[in-house]
């Protein structure tokens, strides 16, 4: 059986692609933030997952505003990146997982939930660049550590889902997984946020306490997120702020009770708030996991190579 083991939730701000791209990860500015992902991509390399389902917005790359799908799903076998208007980023192909996706819009579908099912699409920086915070730089003619099934949503043009519609779908999508008869070790991302808006009098807007509050809530209490509505997050948050709800997905296709093993925030990059989390499925009945420990060994080795809660910016 198939299973999620765990969520990540990472901002997708372009800048940051594009000083990876441009070899300036080690200047002050940039180093302050790729630093917050180092521990994340040890983990990611001890994880070693065999299929990662990313949670992302497109920015205009693959749809253009006379369409737009609320929930895209990538069935097809690669993704190429797209070009954002100074060219394709300089990373591989994603290659997708056909079979694997194929039986997530199956499954969802049936439960409900009306995805469109995208046998051919390119990807941008909002799925790229979560991509290269946590499996690293990867050279454009080498190959991504796992393949990847792309979920595209609309938070680009009004109405998007609801946080709740976005939490259940999470749900359904771990039902799906889970009925997949493969054993296959799955993590789940959700990109985007956090606080952030791009233009308009609040331009450059970021409410650190709001995101400091929607982690905690991530974390320990993600039915309190899913009330909250859009407008909420764009008062809160700005206007671009609502990409949140993506990380609702993630969040729906965990256990009610997760372990977080890892948090970073920081302020700006470019004009965004920065956060990422790392949340591990308990594992199920366990005795440690009824009393809130660990649950595993490798859940207490997780748990001592990574400050937990380890908070930064304002
Ligand atoms: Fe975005």
């Amino acid at each position: 059986m198939a299973r999620i083991v765990a969520g990540i939730g990472s901002s997708h701000v372009p800048a940051i692609g594009a000083a990876i791209d441009n070899g300036k990860t080690e200047e002050p500015y940039w180093k302050r933030i790729f630093s917050g992902f180092e521990k994340s991509q040890a983990w990611m390399r001890e994880t070693k997952p065999d299929v990662a389902i990313v949670v992302y917005n497109d920015h205009a790359s693959a749809f253009s505003v006379e369409m737009i799908p609320t929930f895209a799903l990538g069935c097809a076998a690669e993704f190429p990146p797209a070009d954002e208007g100074w060219g394709p980023r300089p990373v591989p192909v994603v290659e997708g997982h056909p079979a694997l996706a194929s039986h997530i819009a199956q499954s969802v579908i049936l439960d409900e939930f009306d995805l469109t099912i995208c046998n051919k699409m390119e990807v941008d920086h909002g799925m790229t660049v979560p991509m290269n915070l946590l499996f690293g730089k990867v050279a454009k003619n080498s190959h991504w550590p796992c393949p990847v099934i792309p979920l595209a949503v609309n938070v680009v043009m009004y109405p998007p889902p609801t946080g709740h519609r976005c939490y259940m779908l999470g749900k359904a999508i771990r039902k799906a997984v889970e009925s997949y008869p493969e054993d296959l070790k799955v993590v789940i991302f959700g990109t985007g946020g956090l606080s952030h808006q791009i233009s308009g009098p609040r331009a450059g807007l970021i409410n650190s306490k709001w995101d400091k509050s929607f982690l905690d809530n991530l974390s320990k209490a993600p039915q309190k997120l899913a009330k909250i509505p859009h407008v909420d997050y764009m008062r809160e948050a700005g206007a671009e702020g609502i990409e949140m709800v993506m990380w609702l997905i993630m969040r729906g296709a965990l256990d009610d009770k997760v372990d977080e093993v890892y948090r970073f925030y920081t302020v700006p990059a470019s004009n965004t708030a920065v956060g990422h989390i790392i949340l591990e499925n308990r594992k199920r009945g366990g005795k440690a996991a009824r009393k809130g420990k660990p649950a595993t060994a490798k859940h207490k080795r997780a748990a001592a190579r990574v400050k937990p809660a380890q908070v930064r910016g304002r």
